[in-house]
């Protein structure tokens, strides 16, 4: 007994410790003046080359010169998945001069070898503890393979589904996304990977959603909306950042002085580095503020930009800009330190080589796919599910599955960075079978002949197992080259011939389930006028189809809840919850109010909304505080039942609006949100905690302002929370 409490004390213990070197982040006091002391002394040692080295990131592939690594002109790499590949670099690192350790980057954003729903459907949870995990495992899968830096998270805020890389954020809210920015921020350096919050900034609102477009963000929004996430981040101790392909407001943001340097290190005392994005820094001359890419690398530098990922133009001219004297010598060391400051603190001079023989075994734990179901069951959301036909009911005998989406290859949507221990998934069918009672029959046809349903395979034949069967679950949506960066979309239907299929199916008369993986939210007005149920996800990752035959099956109680407001068309784009109110509200719908002559302003399915196979009900809100002075808090509190006859997780959100105050507050604004587990019947407290000063906004010239007056609260279980109470903010 004792020896074997002793045991598990020194598994704890041992446990700990490798945890504790497992996590990367800022180290403070003593031990990191100690690190300046480091770093001035290795600056005296270098030489002009070898500072421009530190900045300059090149990656795995074509023109990638590891000779560049043996003579201390290369800091950073990417894009190296591979240990035995990793190893040979590490080596050539010590056969430089300076022996300086690389950072060794790569997009790990969803997962390395196990992978976890895309960002926006891990967002689709509402559960930050969850999706802190799932950044961890994908932290410490990248870190044992040796990467040591991840180009994650992406925290822009995305309101317009026509844009690609909508999938790699947490969606249309400030707040929600910057709790998600935190969580992230903190799984990943636990991983054991430092994060890079990227772009910044303002990426996301890329005009008409076409990807690298210029943005025009007013200022108060830029501090409202856009910036919050980033904060948050590097509250929680993000290392790196960075800058954005856009021009924000006629400024491209690799060149934007006031955003990098004066906004991110001067008022929020950011320590770390910031990369450029991929050859952003040459693309200056495009934007048209650089003659050449000596000028563009001056530019970027004296902006704040201290790596050049991918242009070569600072390993190329910026030695030479240094000795014309065009680029001070001091913001060249400055630059380096930062890099050298971030290499310090990650441990690098420290750290052993990547070990080769052990990183296979650390791919794709127990622990990493649990979570990895987790993620993938919360992310689900039940958008429709007309007379309860899901879950799959007794009755039903026999199910088509239809739809090569159901059945892929492997779950690398999007990024592909696993070069180890790939495992293809569970189709869709076998995970239906293992869920449902034995005797059921599951039948498959894939109708396409890609996942992404460009051209029929046999329509046919789909068509006839459909008739055949007594429940039909088409498998549709967005995959191939309908997603990500560079897959910006006018048309939000569904691409290729789906919709095709789907009327066909449809037209069986037997009840179709449609289950979509989607990078975007899609216009979906048919499918929601006729189908019988809609099952939404964000590509699941590595558990996603089984998660999804245990949630139609009813073996776990659908949870997501939307992070961005589903259009009904893309002519309504952006529509968002948090509208600021305008003279001429919609009342009746008659001609002179804002609306539109043909089409609801609504979205189709609202922020925050998702069923689930239980009811929540919401009663007596209240404030313990009628009077919050701006320094003062209130907490909040409602009572929230589940009245159906399942055990399920209500995702409870706190909205407030400000009705009077000296500018336009939006009609609702979401403050908080807790996800609760409630057994059928059963009925908890769910409380928040509302501060006086987080309830202001930003005015034209970036100042936040706070205004006395009525808060009206709202809680419930979507944006159009009903449950009200109210309080009033008063200065003192
Ligand atoms: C360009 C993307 O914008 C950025 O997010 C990514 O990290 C880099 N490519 C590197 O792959």
């Amino acid at each position: 007994m004792i020896r074997r409490l002793v045991a598990a004390l020194l598994f704890c213990g041992l446990a700990g410790v490798a945890l504790a070197q497992q996590q990367v982040g800022w180290k403070t006091g003593r031990e990191a003046a100690e690190i300046e002391r480091k770093i001035s002394a290795l600056l005296k040692q270098m030489t002009l080359e070898e500072k421009v080295g530190q900045l300059h990131l090149s990656g795995r592939g074509e023109g990638f010169d590891i000779e560049q690594v043996r003579t201390g002109r290369m800091g950073a790499v990417m894009n190296f998945v591979v240990p035995q590949e990793i190893r040979q670099v590490q080596e050539a690192v010590r056969q430089s001069r300076l022996r300086i350790p690389l950072i060794i980057g790569l997009d790990a954003v969803h997962g390395f070898s196990t992978y976890f729903p895309l960002p926006l459907g891990q967002a689709s949870s509402w559960n930050p503890a969850l999706i802190e995990q799932a950044a961890y495992w994908t932290g410490r899968e990248a870190r044992a393979a040796g990467v040591n830096w991840t180009f994650a998270p992406m925290v822009d805020i995305s309101r317009d589904p026509r844009w690609g890389r909508v999938l790699e954020g947490a969606g249309e809210d400030a707040h929600l996304a910057s709790v998600i920015a935190a969580a992230r921020t903190r799984g990943y350096q636990r991983g054991g990977v430092a994060a890079t919050v990227k772009h910044f900034v303002g990426y996301g609102a890329a005009e008409g959603g076409r990807d690298y477009n210029s943005t025009w963000i007013p200022t108060s929004q830029l501090h409202d909306l856009f910036l919050p996430p980033f904060k948050a981040s590097f509250d929680v101790g993000a290392m790196t950042a960075m800058a954005a392909f856009n021009a924000l407001n006629g400024m491209p943001a690799t060149a934007h002085r006031g955003m990098l340097t004066d906004l991110l290190r001067g008022q929020w005392g950011f320590r770390g580095f910031v990369t450029s994005d991929f050859g952003s820094i040459t693309e200056l001359r495009l934007h048209g503020i650089a003659r050449d890419d000596a000028e563009a690398a001056r530019k970027a530098l004296l902006a704040g930009i201290d790596m050049d990922m991918m242009g070569d133009v600072y390993h190329k001219h910026l030695a030479g800009e240094v000795k014309a004297g065009r680029v001070p010598a001091k913001a060249l060391d400055e630059a380096v330190r930062r890099v050298l400051r971030v290499k310090f603190h990650l441990g690098l001079f420290e750290r052993p080589d990547v070990d080769v023989a052990a990183a296979p075994s650390l791919m794709q734990t127990e622990e990493a796919r649990k979570v990895a179901r987790q993620a993938a069951r919360e992310g689900v959301i039940l958008l429709k599910n007309e007379r309860q036909v899901l879950p799959i009911a007794a009755s039903v005998k026999s199910v088509a599955v239809i739809g090569a989406m159901a059945v892929p290859e492997d779950e690398r949507v999007w990024t592909d960075p696993a070069g180890l221990g790939r495992r293809v998934v569970q189709p869709l069918p076998d995970a239906l079978r293992e869920q449902l009672p034995a005797g059921v029959e599951v039948t498959y046809q894939p109708a396409f002949s890609r996942n992404c349903g460009t051209e029929f395979k046999d329509k046919e034949a789909a068509l006839k197992a459909a008739a055949a069967a007594d429940l039909v679950v088409t498998m549709l949506g967005e995959d191939c080259e309908f997603m990500g960066e560079g897959a910006s979309r006018t048309d939000l239907r569904l691409p290729g011939v789906q919709q095709e299929l789907l009327e066909a199916l449809v037209a069986t008369g037997k009840p179709v389930v449609l289950v979509l993986a989607t990078a975007r939210p899609l216009v979906l007005g048919w499918a929601d006028r006729h189908v019988a149920a809609i099952v939404q996800t964000f590509h699941g990752g590595t558990e996603g189809r089984a998660a999804i035959a245990e949630v139609l099956a009813g073996k776990v109680n659908p949870s997501g809840r939307t992070p961005m407001s589903f259009p009904r068309s893309v002519g309504q784009i952006p529509v968002y919850y948090d509208q600021l109110p305008t003279g001429r509200p919609q009342k009746i719908r008659q001609r002179y109010e804002s609306i539109y002559m043909d089409e609801a302003n609504e979205a189709l399915y609202p922020f925050g909304f998702g069923l689930s196979y239980s009811r929540f009900a919401y009663a007596d809100p209240r404030v313990t505080n009628a009077r919050v002075p701006f320094d003062g808090a209130t907490e909040v509190a409602v009572d929230v039942t589940n009245q159906g006859e399942r055990d399920g997780q209500e995702v409870v959100q706190l909205y407030i609006r400000q009705p009077v105050a000296e500018r336009s507050r939006p009609l609702r604004l979401l403050k908080g949100f807790e996800k609760v587990f409630l057994k059928a019947g059963e009925t908890k407290t769910v409380r928040f905690r509302l501060e006086g000063r987080a309830l202001g906004g930003h005015d034209d010239t970036g100042r936040y302002q706070l205004d006395p007056g009525i808060i009206e609260v709202y809680l419930g279980g979507s944006s159009l929370a009903a449950a009200r109470t109210q309080f009033e903010l008063v200065k003192r």
